[in-house]
């Protein structure tokens, strides 16, 4: 299956509990929260494009983030634009792209349109000599999302690829762990994001829920472990027209296996991970705010080759070990926060940010391989040069 767009209600129910969970509220039709003080001359002036759904939670990150000025909200709906902003809002609406772009105080943008509209206006704005920062997916292609990375990166700009999940608290300390060493070599990863879902009139489950798990998947990876193949299997057991099932096997480059079940018919809500490790096992519960994280201290010892005796020989090499179960305090931060400072703090201080162009163009191609093992019945597809624009 090519893409289909992944916002709208599909997006949109995953985004509610992240929204949720943090506490946040949403703006449409209702006054936004003017945080901003006065100018300064260090404030990043901004734009937001887009208007919808998700726009509005931009708007009032960017307005509660002081590095950052919002100046302009464009939508082709300009009512709509008008009514997020609410009556007393100096930030100024209009349904003109290219009037945000001509206008010299506006340093940055958020694009958050439907995803085929990405490449169109993303290209537009770098050209303009603005950093982006664009939702999720990136673009529809690998094509286009590689000549973007490249157009940003040969003009120096930021382009950031927002992807929510990897600013929730406990996403950031499982990287921390992982990236720490806690968990020792990486050995299993495993998501479940399952529930009664809508069925979508225009996307299949792999691109309504797998967007996220392969995200947080890229952006948890140790360094030098990178996906290597993808086979997918997918069902439609109820005639829906599209997959309402999907379990994708990502392999690894140290020779590790992800796994990832999504599914918009089950009867029950999961939404679990698990990271297993040579030293200790993550499980990652999102249903349970009482230990959302549990870092656990048990696994399976291989007894090495040069210890091993005769005695030992004749008995099994494999051992268990039972030890504690720790579950850290997570903060409590909305994740959209986390987008904006980081998007904030990477275009002062001149570097890429955590999700950056790249991370966008390596989550499209996971995508991509997935739903072409779909066409190929499962079959394993290489996913290729992991860290290159060059198109997959
Ligand atoms: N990060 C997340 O968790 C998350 C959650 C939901 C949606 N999204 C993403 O956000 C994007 C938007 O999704 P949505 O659900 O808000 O869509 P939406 O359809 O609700 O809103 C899109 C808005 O963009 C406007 N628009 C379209 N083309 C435009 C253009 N050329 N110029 C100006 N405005 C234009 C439309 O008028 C509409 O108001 C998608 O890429 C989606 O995948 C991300």
């Amino acid at each position: 299956m090519t893409y289909a767009p992944v916002g709208g209600s599909g997006g949109t129910r995953q985004a509610e509990e992240l929204l949720g969970r943090q506490g946040a509220h949403r703006v449409h039709g209702a006054p936004v929260e003017q945080a901003q003080a006065e100018d300064a001359p260090q404030r990043i002036g901004m734009a937001v494009v887009g208007a919808g759904y998700w726009g509005p939670n931009l708007v009032r990150n960017a307005q509660q983030t002081a590095a950052l000025r919002l100046h302009w909200l464009c939508d082709l709906d300009e009512e709509r634009a008008g009514r997020v902003l609410g009556r007393y809002s100096t930030v100024r609406t209009t349904t003109s792209f290219d009037e945000v772009l001509a206008d010299t105080r506006v340093q940055a943008v958020a694009i958050a349109t439907p995803a085929a509209t990405h490449y169109r206006l993303v290209r537009a704005a770098l050209e303009a000599g603005k950093h982006v920062l664009v939702e999720k997916p990136i673009t529809t292609t690998a094509d286009e999302a590689a000549e973007l990375v490249e157009l940003a990166e040969r003009r120096g700009l930021v382009l950031m690829c927002d992807h929510t999940f990897c600013y929730t608290p406990v996403v950031r300390r499982i990287r921390e762990l992982v990236h720490g060493g806690e968990l020792g070599d990486l050995q299993f990863f495993d998501s479940v994001r399952i529930n009664l879902g809508l069925v979508q009139p225009d996307v299949d489950v792999l691109w309504d829920l797998a967007p996220h798990d392969l995200s947080i998947l890229d952006f948890v990876l140790p360094p030098g472990v990178v996906p290597v193949g993808v086979s997918a299997q997918a069902a439609d057991p109820i005639g829906a027209g599209r997959a309402c099932v999907a379990y994708l096997a990502v392999r690894l480059s140290n020779g590790a296996l992800a796994h990832r079940h999504v599914n918009w018919l089950s009867p029950t809500k999961v939404r679990t991970t698990l990271i297993g490790g040579s030293r200790r096992t993550l499980v990652w519960d999102d249903l349970n705010p009482q230990a959302r994280l549990a870092i656990h201290d048990r696994g399976v010892d291989l007894t090495p080759p040069e210890e091993v005796t005769d005695a030992i020989r004749r008995r099994t090499l494999i051992s268990y070990r039972v030890g504690d179960m720790v579950a850290p305090a997570l903060g409590e931060q909305e994740a959209l926060r986390g987008v904006m400072a980081e998007f904030a703090a990477a275009v002062t201080e001149g570097r890429a940010p955590l999700t950056d162009g790249r991370s966008g163009l390596r989550v499209l191609r996971l995508l991509h391989a997935a739903a072409r093992s779909l066409e190929l019945g499962g079959a394993a597809v290489p996913v290729a040069v992991q860290d290159s624009t060059a198109a997959a």
